[in-house]
């Protein structure tokens, strides 16, 4: 990728400046009148890919619902973009038409310096000292919650994962415990994640929007009242104790709205993505026996309840199971960044602030990088095959550069916990030839969210 090297003039800011739409000289078109490309977005996103590359080549025109901008997948340019080494790529103003109504001020949503300088006091809640002591409070959450699943009549995954893993991340980074205020919580996630994505944008009483809109408020809400209380007590080791006492360069709090939009972002990044690619990795265990019982008897072979700290680094079998149900079911199917300064990709030169999303999805079942690429089988990820590094871009489930995943290996201890005590306790089934309809918007998963058979073991 070529980037302008010429110096943007005195006193201009990327950030005052409207997306470009003057994209005539990219192949394809901008899709229906004002909605443009959701409906193939949510119904298919990864058809819809296929298809625009198929039609228009490696560039085409995408419109998502009013923001217009280019469709690029290829892994070369997902490299350039996610290392952005000369800090051409805005995450705020990509965003901010999209999940920034919902999550500005979220550490992915801020730019260069702002960013580096916020995320060195994110790192400090997942460095090994805390994440031994969260592992004790995911066990014992995990431990409560499961046994009571397997008497439940219909039993459908995501729901009760979703309820599950908020239970974790609010006690983990809030320091909330509390059932009636965890259900609170759960009930405003799932009505903002239900409104997010409307198609209708607009808070008329009695839409999800407004539904949405609302549920956003409660929970900002709730955020700020807690943030005195916990300025105040000082034996709390939760995040949002930390982020409540500590202080800027100038001696000052950080503002409260800072906080509460930190930990409004972090709380959805924490359980949702995790939620999603749980469930996934549920339904190919479900389809794929010999896997479940694989990880099964490496788990019995531990002979304990729950894992510690030092379980986690041997598991590679689980490990290659995350990333493998991540290639086929990615919870981020699709990024994007604006451009700050022209640039060319692909061979045509792309103006200043354009839009240009990425479909990850894309290269993790392109045949060029994968064998079989449909197929579910972890060991592609073995040293002896290790398909995923013969491009260190085609597969990115926790992106890359500056905003690569900090939870992390946060997500990974979560699954792995949370595999060790379902896997002890349960095998698990779907009803014979299920092919569920997969949705991918807001989060990857069946969209009948997975109904299983639990038989107690
Ligand atoms: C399977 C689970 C997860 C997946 C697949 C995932 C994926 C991602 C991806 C792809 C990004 C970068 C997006 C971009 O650059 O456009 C990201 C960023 C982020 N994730 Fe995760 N994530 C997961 C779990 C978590 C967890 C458990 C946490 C917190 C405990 C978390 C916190 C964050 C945060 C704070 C960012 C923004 C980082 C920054 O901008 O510096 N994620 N995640």
């Amino acid at each position: 990728m070529k980037i302008s090297q010429e110096a943007l003039p005195p006193g201009y800011n990327y950030k005052n400046q409207p997306d470009c739409t003057d994209l005539g000289h990219i192949p394809g078109t901008f899709g229906l009148p004002i909605i443009g490309h959701i409906p193939w977005i949510f119904s298919d996103l990864r058809g819809l890919s296929g298809k625009l590359r198929d039609k228009y080549g490696p560039i085409a025109k995408l419109n998502i619902g009013g923001s217009k901008g280019i469709f690029v997948a290829n892994p070369d340019v997902v490299k350039d973009i996610f290392l952005d080494p000369h800090r051409n790529f805005s995450n705020e103003k990509a965003f901010e038409n999209t999940i920034g109504r919902f999550f500005s001020g979220g550490l992915l949503l801020i730019d260069f310096d702002e960013h580096k300088a916020q995320r060195r006091l994110f790192q400090t809640a997942f460095k090994a000292e805390p994440m031994k002591q969260y592992i004790l409070q995911m066990n014992n959450i995990i431990a409560k919650q499961i046994p009571s699943w397997g008497d439940i009549d219909s039993f459908t995954f995501f729901p009760h994962i979703k309820q599950c893993l908020l239970t974790t991340s609010a006690s983990i980074f809030i320091g909330v415990d509390n059932k009636d205020e965890i259900k609170m919580l759960n009930q405003n996630f799932v009505d903002m994640f239900d409104g997010m994505v409307s198609i209708i944008q607009k808070e008329i009483p009695g839409t999800k929007w407004a539904s949405a809109k609302r549920a956003l408020r409660n929970l900002k809400r709730h955020y700020e009242s807690l943030i005195p209380l916990r300025r105040e007590t000082d034996s709390s080791s939760d995040f949002l104790s930390y982020l409540s006492k500590e202080k800027q360069p100038d001696g000052s709090f950080f503002s409260d709205q800072q906080i509460v939009d930190h930990i409004n972002f972090l709380l959805m990044a924490a359980h949702d993505t995790t939620a999603s690619s749980l469930t996934n990795i549920i339904m190919e265990l479900a389809k794929n026996p010999q896997w479940q019982e694989r990880l099964r008897q490496q788990s019995k072979g531990l002979s304990k309840d729950c894992l510690d700290y030092d379980d986690l680094e041997g598991m590679v079998d689980f490990d290659n199971v995350l990333l493998e149900a991540q290639r086929l079911h990615p919870s981020i199917p699709m990024s994007w960044r604006r451009s700050i300064r022209e640039c060319e990709i692909e061979g045509y030169a792309i103006p200043p602030n354009t839009l240009i999303y990425m479909p990850l999805l894309h290269n993790y079942r392109d045949p060029t990088w994968w064998s079989n690429p449909d197929q579910f089988d972890p060991d592609r990820f073995l040293p002896a095959r290790s398909e995923h590094k013969r491009h260190n871009f085609a597969f990115t489930p926790f992106g890359g550069g500056a905003h690569k995943c900090i939870g992390l290996h946060f997500a990974g201890m979560q699954v792995k916990c949370f595999l060790h005590q379902f896997l002890c306790r349960y095998r698990f089934t779907v009803k014979e030839g299920y092919a569920p309809k997969l949705m991918m918007i807001p989060m990857p998963k069946p969209q009948d969210d997975l109904p299983l058979y639990l038989e107690k073991i």
